[in-house]
């Protein structure tokens, strides 16, 4: 409690008062009394840690969200943070597998630090985190499982072979939610980071949250955080939704932390997530090189909005570089990146083939941001086996409209190449406020597409320019042309 000087005084007033009218002796007993109670207090104060102290707060009532309710600690779950509870993860799942007739089982996680090696989910299963508790990723690779390398990657991402499997993995579930109080999923990636820079780990590492070829998903109002590797990623999985989701992870030093990575999905939304993390805040993909354009399997009609997204490693939201079975229908609205390297970027290299098109920004803000939108097509990372150097990537039909912001160095650096050019894209009202008062801010190559309206700072000379009613002001014969500098 904060005692302002105003009560304190007047707590002094009342006992000066009280002394008074008590006899001398008394008080002298009352203050013995007082002493020996706040010894008593503290010595139980200290025998308890801080996570249990929390008892005494009244746990937030839990809602009924399946027919069936189970409590880890039904299953021994014992949520010390020291203790592992797989068997206690193991057996609750076991449990609410047997109820998919019956509209499946809801597991809650109460209160507590509940320390695990990976499990498995099953479907209909709804994962409650109560507020206050954690579940804690064992940090001993020896429990991870190894699985075998995601078919459209082909090997791991890292490493050659197989990879580590996730902390929390599914593979061909329905209906699957994982929910809370804003209760937490903690991977304790630090030491996976530590090392990963150390070259000590011979494997890819793991996600946090996995979920392969299901459909279904709800996974809202929890907070993923210091995840090993990517944090979320739903592989080749049909209706999702992820909302009301708080990642966080170091901004330096936790390499590939990426925050929901949306790969070869379709039907997937997007909404109102805090993304605080190392690299990529959310990174669109759909396999890599060779093995990605034989999986073929795109990721389309995917709905990104309301995020507010800080990466000073890499982007707000990305688009690639592994986009090989091809990206198409993506909306990405009411975005907010700050403090980060670069707002929105959609990266690829030769050998990726694929196509990213049908891509919609709009109503994107950056705060002292880098550079704000970036298209890349030399992003030269390839899996170790042979890739087609003439598998060549599209990039069509991508619009930006509503695009503002402050403390932006670069708002735009679209590169394309003459073997990828970027063709068809749209710039509408658009306003950044600039750091860096020089020409070439704009920064285009191999690009081709238009201006509608008046833009801020001044388009670069590759684009049309239409006036509001769009019709046709000054066509460019200038769409090859290159003024990228990586410098500014
Ligand atoms: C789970 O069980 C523990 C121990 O019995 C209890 O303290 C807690 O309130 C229960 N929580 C829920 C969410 O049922
Ligand atoms: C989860 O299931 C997959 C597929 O059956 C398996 O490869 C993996 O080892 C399982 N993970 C755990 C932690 O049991
Ligand atoms: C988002 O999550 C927080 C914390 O769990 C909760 O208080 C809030 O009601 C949620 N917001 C919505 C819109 O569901
Ligand atoms: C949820 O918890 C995270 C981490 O403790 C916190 O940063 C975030 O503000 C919380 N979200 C809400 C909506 O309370
Ligand atoms: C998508 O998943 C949600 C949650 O499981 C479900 O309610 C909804 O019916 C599904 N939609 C479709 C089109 O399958
Ligand atoms: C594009 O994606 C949106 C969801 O963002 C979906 O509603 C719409 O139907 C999709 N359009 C096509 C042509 O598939
Ligand atoms: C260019 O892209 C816009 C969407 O940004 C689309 O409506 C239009 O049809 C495309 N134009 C051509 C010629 O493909
Ligand atoms: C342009 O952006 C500003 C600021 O967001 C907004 O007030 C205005 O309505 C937008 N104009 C159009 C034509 O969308
Ligand atoms: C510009 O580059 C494109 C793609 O490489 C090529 O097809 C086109 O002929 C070039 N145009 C000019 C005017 O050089």
């Amino acid at each position: 409690m904060v005692s302002t000087p105003r009560s304190n005084w007047k707590f002094r007033r009342q006992r000066s008062d009280l002394n008074r009218w008590l006899p001398p002796a008394y008080s002298y007993k009352t203050i013995l009394m007082v002493l020996w109670l706040v010894a008593l207090i503290s010595f139980f104060l200290l025998q308890k840690d801080a996570a249990s102290w929390f008892r005494f707060r009244p746990e937030r009532s839990i809602p009924r969200l399946r027919p069936v309710v189970f409590n880890l600690t039904d299953f021994g779950g014992i949520g010390d943070g020291k203790t592992l509870n797989t068997r206690a993860f193991e057996k609750a799942v076991l449990a609410i597998s047997k109820l998919a007739g019956k509209g499946g089982g809801q597991l809650n996680v109460p209160r507590g630090r509940w320390l695990t090696a990976p499990f498995n989910l099953t479907s209909h299963i709804t994962l409650f985190l109560a507020e206050d508790a954690v579940v804690l990723g064992v940090q001993n690779e020896k429990y991870w499982p190894l699985m075998p390398p995601l078919p459209s990657y082909g090997s791991g991402r890292e490493h050659a072979g197989p990879r580590y499997g996730s902390l929390i993995h599914g593979q061909n579930l329905r209906d699957v939610v994982i929910t809370g109080h804003n209760g937490t999923i903690d991977g304790q990636g630090q030491t996976w980071w530590k090392k990963y820079k150390q070259k000590l780990l011979s494997h890819t590492r793991g996600p946090l949250v996995q979920i392969m070829w299901s459909r279904d998903i709800i996974i809202s109002d929890v907070t993923l955080q210091n995840s090993p590797f990517w944090t979320l990623h739903p592989y080749d999985c049909k209706n999702i939704t992820i909302r009301n989701v708080t990642i966080l992870a170091p901004i330096f030093g936790a390499p590939n932390t990426d925050g929901i990575d949306p790969d070869s999905c379709e039907d997937l939304v997007i909404d109102s997530c805090y993304i605080s993390v190392g690299d990529d805040g959310v990174a669109i993909k759909s396999g890599w090189d060779q093995f990605g354009i034989s999986y073929g399997r795109p990721s389309a009609n995917i709905l990104i909005r309301n995020l507010v997204i800080r990466s000073i490693v890499s982007a707000g939201v990305s688009i690639g570089s592994e986009m090989s079975g091809g990206v198409s229908n993506i909306t990405v609205e009411n975005v907010h990146v700050w403090n980060s390297r670069r707002g929105v970027r959609i990266k690829t290299a030769p050998g990726r083939g694929g196509y990213v098109r049908n891509i919609v920004y709009r109503n994107l803000e950056f705060e002292n941001v880098r550079v704000g939108i970036v298209i890349k097509t030399d992003y030269n990372e390839h899996p170790e086996t042979g890739f087609d150097p003439k598998a060549l990537p599209i990039l069509e039909d991508i619009s930006f409209t509503n695009v503002h912001g402050q403390g932006v160095r670069v708002p735009v650096r679209i590169y394309g190449s003459p073997e990828i050019p970027v063709k068809n894209i749209t710039f509408r009202n658009m306003s950044v406020g600039i750091t860096y008062k020089k020409k070439h801010i704009f920064q285009c190559s191999y690009v081709q597409g238009r201006v509608i309206g008046t833009i801020f700072p001044a388009p670069c000379d590759n684009l049309d320019r239409y006036d509001e009613q769009e019709r046709l002001v000054w066509q460019s014969t200038r769409r090859n042309f290159t003024n990228i500098d990586y410098d500014i």
